[in-house]
C-alpha cells in the first residue's frame, strides 16, 4: 500500500473508533494536514449524527464548512468529546512532534481541551526517539533571533521557515539535530524561552490513542 492509502485507511479507522461517541450534542475537534483532511472527508458522511466541530486551523475550518459541517469557536463550546489529528512523529509512549503544517498552537489548544485525543498516522511516523523530524516552534516575529540563539544553546539547529505565517500571525522555526530523550522536559524548557508561542512537542499532553496505518492493517497503541 502507498502512504496515501495508509492515510486513507487510518482516516476510516478513526471514524469507526469515534462512531460510538457521536451524539446529537457531540463536538468533535478536528486537526490539520493531509491525514486530517481525509478524516474530514469521511466525517462528512456522518455529519447528521453530531452537533459540530472545532477546527485547529483556518484550512480545516474551510474544508469542514465546505462539507456543510458546523464549525464552532472553541470559546463557544463546553466540551470537546474527542480530538482527531495527525502527527509528524510519534514515539511508543504517544509523545508527538506536530506542526509540519504550521498549525501547532491551535492544535495544542484543542488537544488540551479535549476529553480524548486520537492521533491518526501512517506507520512511517512511529519512531523510537523523537527528533529526526525537525521540531517546529511558533515564535513572535520580533523574537525570532533571540529564540533561535536560545535554541542553539539547547543543542538544536533552528531554521527559519520562510514565507510561512501562521493563522495567529506568527513565524515558524524548525529545529534540526535534536535527540529528544526527555520530551516532557524539553517541551517545558522551550516554552520558557521568551518569544516562544508554542513548540511542536505534544508530551505534557500526549495522544491517548494512536491509530497507525500499516501494511498489515490498523494497529492501535494506547
Ligand atoms: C500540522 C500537523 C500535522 O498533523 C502533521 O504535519 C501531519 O501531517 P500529515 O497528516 O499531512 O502527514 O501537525 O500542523
Amino acid at each position: 500500500m502507498t502512504q496515501d492509502e495508509l492515510k486513507q485507511a487510518v482516516a476510516e479507522a478513526a471514524i469507526e473508533h469515534i462512531l460510538p461517541m457521536l451524539q446529537a450534542d457531540t463536538i468533535v475537534g478536528v486537526g490539520t494536514g493531509s491525514t486530517a483532511n481525509l478524516f474530514i472527508d469521511e466525517l462528512a458522511k456522518h455529519k447528521h449524527r453530531f452537533d459540530g466541530t472545532v477546527a485547529s486551523s483556518e484550512a480545516s475550518a474551510q474544508r469542514l464548512k465546505g462539507h456543510g459541517i458546523p464549525v464552532y469557536s472553541l470559546n463557544a463550546v463546553n466540551e470537546v468529546r474527542v480530538y482527531i489529528d495527525g502527527a509528524d512523529e510519534s514515539d511508543h509512549h504517544l509523545n508527538l512532534i506536530k506542526g509540519g503544517g504550521a498549525a501547532l498552537t491551535r492544535e495544542k489548544i484543542v488537544a488540551a481541551c479535549s476529553d480524548l485525543f486520537v492521533c491518526i498516522a501512517d506507520e512511517s511516523k512511529l519512531v523510537d526517539v523523537l527528533g529526526a523530524f525537525p521540531l517546529p516552534i511558533e515564535v513572535i516575529p520580533m523574537a525570532r533571533g533571540h529564540v533561535a540563539r536560545e535554541l542553539v544553546k539547547l543543542g538544536g539547529t533552528p531554521v527559519y521557515r520562510a514565507n510561512v505565517i501562521t493563522d495567529n500571525g506568527n513565524q515558524i522555526l524548525d529545529v534540526h539535530n535534536l535527540d529528544i530523550l526527555d520530551p516532557v522536559a524539553l517541551e517545558q524548557s522551550i516554552n520558557n524561552i521568551v518569544g516562544v508561542v508554542t513548540n511542536g512537542l505534544f508530551a505534557a499532553r500526549p495522544a491517548d490513542v494512536l491509530l497507525l496505518g500499516t501494511k498489515d492493517g490498523i494497529k492501535t497503541l494506547e
